[in-house]
């Protein structure tokens, strides 16, 4: 079986954009292949969340992931601290990272541009750190957003300089990956870019949104005041989202009533809101319940984290020998 490994960080509640980019694949990808799902907890730290809050973030990802239909029979689910493996690939790696082609990453960019009091030198590994997750499985397949592609193409940089450089076939090369052709990239509600975690709240749909404001987020979602026409994105977004959550008969609805230049916005958003109340609600309510039983949760990520660090240490027995590390 091929190799998966893809994480989320820490850092909030679990939103629209982690959902459709990333944990419906992991849902199907879960019977095909052997599959090492991990909270990104070390990655949040590079923006310093408040210590009182990190257990409890990990903690209801890990309900959120298995209320969004992970079995954690099948998958190994982890806390990324909990396999230590994965810092001394990333140390090792580190060697092999050059400071110019980490500097130039756009997220990182990002990064520098929005809080210029912030850069350290955790920020600017961070895809060193990513490529060890992935690569102390020598996984090949990583499901992911849009967003992570740069990343990847990373990661199998440094897997193909850390075999050259060490004169061996040992790393494959991990392709990001997505059922349907491209990767996907979820937009915000306020027609500003993607959905993600830390932007807009209100133009941001969590996995944790109760009815009510979901249909307020939604019903606030940007739109458009003309029909017809050339579609605007912001209305574009709108049937995105509402092709993924609702019925194809209505999302044809609203689309011959778009061409015919007599759509309707607030309906088509009462529509939507209520698609979303019905996807929304019943991942919410698992993931309260699940949240209730903290052993439980504990238990599925000490058998994950078990897993995972048998495939870790393994690779990193080779890493240690091809590297030269190996005095006894
Ligand atoms: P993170 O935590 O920002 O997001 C987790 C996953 O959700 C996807 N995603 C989206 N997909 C589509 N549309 C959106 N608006 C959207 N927002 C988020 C992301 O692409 C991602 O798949 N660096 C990673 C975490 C990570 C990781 C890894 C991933 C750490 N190590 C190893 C894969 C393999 C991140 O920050 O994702």
């Amino acid at each position: 079986k091929e190799i998966v490994v893809s994480g989320i960080r820490s850092t909030g509640f679990l939103h629209l954009g982690n959902y459709f980019g990333a944990i419906r694949n992991y849902v199907r990808m879960q019977d095909e292949f052997n599959c090492y799902f991990f909270i990104a907890d070390w990655h949040s730290l590079t923006t310093h969340p408040d210590p009182k809050d990190l257990a409890g973030n990990v903690l209801r990802m890990v309900a959120e992931n298995v209320a969004a239909g992970l079995d954690p029979e099948k998958v190994a689910l982890f806390a990324q601290s909990d396999v230590p493996e994965i810092a001394e690939l990333y140390m090792l790696l580190n060697t092999l990272a050059y400071k110019g082609e980490l500097e130039k990453v756009p997220t990182f960019k990002e990064k520098v541009r929005l809080n210029p009091d912030n850069v350290n030198a955790g920020l600017l590994t961070y895809p060193v750190l990513m490529a060890s997750d992935i690569l102390v499985h020598r996984a090949t397949k990583v499901p992911v957003g849009k967003d992570q592609e740069q990343h990847l193409e990373m990661a199998r940089n440094f897997a193909h300089r850390f075999n050259t450089r060490y004169g061996a076939d040992f790393f494959p090369g991990p392709q990001a990956f997505n059922y349907g052709d491209n990767l996907v990239r979820i937009p915000s509600l306020d027609g500003a870019g993607k959905m993600s975690k830390s932007e807009n709240q209100m133009a941001t749909l969590y996995l944790a949104d109760d009815d009510d404001l979901i249909r307020k987020k939604v019903m606030k979602a940007k739109s458009d005041s003309a029909a017809g026409g050339e579609m605007p994105e912001s209305v574009a977004n709108l049937f995105q989202l509402m092709s993924l959550v609702g019925h194809a008969a209505t999302v044809a609805k609203f689309r011959e009533d778009f061409n015919a230049g007599t759509i309707r916005y607030g309906d088509m958003k009462k529509q939507l809101a209520e698609d979303m109340v019905a996807f929304i609600g019943p991942i919410r309510e698992k993931t309260l319940e699940l949240q209730k039983d903290k052993v439980y949760l504990n238990k599925i990520m000490r058998a994950g984290a078990e897993k995972a660090r048998a495939s870790a240490s393994a690779t990193l027995v080779e890493v240690r020998k091809l590297i030269g590390i190996n005095y006894y």
